[in-house]
């Protein structure tokens, strides 16, 4: 199942994920997140100014790669939901290397309001850069960061 998004073109996976993720977490538009298509609510204490401030800089996302730039295709996580039910999966990729010297950490998986849900830890001699998280009866919107060693946190985001 996880191979299918691999086969999956530039333009399915912009639409599929949204390139407007850091406007969508930070309110790019002056809109709260809240507002947004399904999500539940903006960042607690309404962190939104200070991440619109940090993106491009701390974390990163297609739209605001930073230093990065041109690094966007392996490290903005691609997302596919599926939902049967209340039982939904959540999967992330990356279309990373796994060597040695440079590799994929990990991915977490954040709520609507940033928090903290699921990680999975990659084993870089023996994992591939894929997730899978289970969950159920929930629903909005879910971040994946992804965590390289060497081109640092990466933002996208899919709606349950
Ligand atoms: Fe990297």
């Amino acid at each position: 199942m996880a191979g299918q998004i691999w086969k999956l073109n530039r333009r399915q996976i912009l639409t599929m994920a949204g390139t407007g993720a850091a406007a969508v977490i930070l309110g790019g538009n002056g809109a709260p997140a809240a507002s947004t298509a399904g999500a539940t609510g903006a960042p607690a204490g309404d962190m939104r100014a200070p991440l619109r401030a940090l993106a491009g800089k701390i974390f990163y996302t297609a739209d605001q790669p930073g230093r990065w730039k041109g690094k966007e295709g392996g490290h903005s996580p691609l997302i596919k939901v599926d939902k049967d039910g209340t039982d939904v999966l959540v999967r992330a990729a990356n279309q990373h290397g796994m060597s040695k010297t440079h590799y994929i950490i990990k991915h977490i998986l954040l709520d609507a309001q940033l928090n903290f849900v699921k990680e999975q830890v990659f084993d870089q001699a023996f994992d591939m850069p894929r997730s899978r998280f289970e969950l159920n009866g929930v629903k909005g919107r879910f971040f994946v960061v992804s965590m390289c060693n060497l081109h640092d946190n990466w933002i996208n985001w899919a709606d349950v």
